[in-house]
């Protein structure tokens, strides 16, 4: 059988969401600020602020020399004020230490303001074609159904089987798709209460739909 990454690409290919605007064109700028604002809010609430930040601040520099005030204004209605914070703080850094550019490394990325594990393997793999494996809600649905993995992801010990079995099937090359493709698998068929089993591409092979309940994974917190 062709692997995890193999079939989930094959899928990607004929129903992966190709038209986001942050696709057109890619760069680290749009990548790390659609990113920044997809952590906590769904795609369609985040379409018209990305529109409206990318026509106001072209890159890096331009956010980092606004008003804080100005970018605040902007992010108004979005919630997670912190996320905006950072964001300019994050620009500010980019420019003072970096020159301008994103760097393109895990380490470093991850001593950005607001850019954790994930967000910062999501900016190495789609704007830098770097194997780095992310694990955001969608990627734990798709994994912990996948691998029926027991448990509440809160839990360090089901986070920590989690990130394992993200890493193992991060291909090395097509990067950015496979990044993509296993958040849209998550978005649209493997979502959290009505899972499309029938037709993912995954079905073969998902211990979670073997056991008839793909909907009680991941685990709920313990109460
Ligand atoms: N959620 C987080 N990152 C995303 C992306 N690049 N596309 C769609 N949803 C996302």
């Amino acid at each position: 059988m062709s692997s995890f990454a193999d079939r989930l690409l094959a899928w990607f290919d004929d129903h992966g969401r190709k038209n986001l605007p942050w696709q057109h064109p890619i760069t680290p700028y749009r990548v790390w600020l659609s990113e920044i604002m997809l952590q906590q809010t769904q795609v369609e609430t985040v379409i018209p602020y990305f529109e409206r930040f990318v026509a106001k601040f072209s890159g890096f520099a331009s956010l980092a020399e606004a008003p804080l005030d100005e970018v605040l204004h902007l992010w108004t209605g979005l919630g997670y004020y912190a996320r905006a914070r950072n964001l300019h703080r994050c620009a500010q850094q980019v420019v003072a230490q970096h020159g301008g550019d994103m760097p393109s490394d895990m380490a470093e990325l991850e001593q950005l303001p607001g850019i954790g594990r994930s967000t910062a393997a999501a900016i190495a793999s789609i704007a830098f074609e770097q194997p780095c494996a992310i694990l955001d809600g969608n990627v734990k649905r798709v994994l912990a159904r996948y691998h029926a993995v027991e448990g509440w992801p809160g839990k360090s010990s089901v986070h920590d089987t989690l990130w394992q079995f993200a890493e193992k099937h991060m291909p090395r090359e097509r990067c950015r798709d496979y990044t993509q493709a296993i958040m849209d698998l998550g978005a649209t068929l493997c979502t959290r209460a009505n899972p499309q089993c029938e037709v993912c591409p995954m079905r073969r092979g998902c211990k979670a739909k073997k056991t008839g309940q793909p909907q009680s994974f991941p685990g709920k917190k313990p109460r």
